[in-house]
């Protein structure tokens, strides 16, 4: 199955048109976003956003496999990226086991890892086996419990020249993108500006090379929190709540299933 988008045409990308990412963790929502986006991530954000976890840690390489087997199966034509889940890439033998899994079991395009300069020799090591990395700096869900929560980086001058110092150790290592999350636009526009390599925002402001937003955040149907970089395209949670609400009464008053909805008699009645 020829791919719409390569490592080649998106690192080309840089400069010439701005790239766009969106989560996905089935086929079904997979098939629907798959000729709008240039990228697809099965995020470990699924652990939150899919099962209900209160953060990512949770996840499982074996979930990982699972949603990402799903999303290729839904978006076959798509550049597909699967999130290494915490605890996958403690050692570089590890991570290249871990990743040669996710290749073997799916039809995954590259992976993402979360982490510095601390993970560069480690994405060296997958890139020299094949294995297409995406980076991730700025703020790491996945060290939300060593860090004490959610923090944007960039807003003294330490994290600022630790982001720019780990975006640099990734794309040095081989990485093919980056995403930096939660850090000022200005140190979004410097780690852009420095790095030859697309570099993907979220929480990042604009002057970035691309965007991704999670699928049910940028869609309304994850209610209880709208983070501020979050904009909202749909009221998906509405509109579902809605039509439930509306299948329920007509269910209850008679008026479905209608005939059409009826095989094999002219009426509905029963
Ligand atoms: O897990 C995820 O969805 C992510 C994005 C927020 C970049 O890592």
């Amino acid at each position: 199955m020829r791919k719409s988008e390569t490592v080649t045409s998106i690192k080309s990308a840089k400069g010439s048109r701005k790239l766009t990412m969106i989560t996905a963790y089935d086929a079904l929502f997979a098939s629907l976003f798959c000729k709008e986006v240039d990228m697809i991530l099965v995020g470990d954000s699924l652990g939150m956003s899919f099962c209900g976890e209160p953060d990512t840690l949770s996840v499982t390489m074996e979930q990982m496999i699972y949603h990402t087997k799903a999303v290729c199966n839904g978006a076959p034509e798509s550049f597909v990226i699967c999130d290494m889940p915490f605890g996958s890439t403690n050692t570089k033998e590890q991570a290249l086991e871990n990743a040669v899994e996710i290749f073997r079991k799916t039809r995954a395009d590259a992976v993402k890892i979360e982490g510095g300069a601390e993970r560069a020799e480690l994405v060296k090591h997958l890139c020299d086996n094949a294995i297409a990395v995406m980076g991730h700096v700025g703020l790491m869900p996945q060290s939300v419990r060593s860090e004490g929560g959610y923090k944007v980086q960039g807003r003294d001058e330490k994290s600022f020249e630790k982001v720019l110092f780990d975006a640099a150790a990734i794309e040095k290592a081989g990485a093919f993108a980056i995403v930096v999350e939660g850090v000022t636009p200005k140190l979004a526009e410097a780690v852009t500006r420095e790095l030859s390599i697309p570099v993907i925002g979220i929480g990042a402001g604009a002057c970035t090379d691309g965007q991704v937003l999670v699928w049910s955040d940028m869609l309304g149907f994850y209610e209880s929190f709208k983070p501020k970089f979050v904009k909202r395209y749909l009221e998906g949670a509405k509109l579902v709540k809605e039509a439930v609400a509306k299948y329920t009464e007509e269910v209850k008053n008679g008026r479905f299933p209608a005939k059409e909805h009826t095989y094999g008699s002219k009426s509905s009645e029963c």
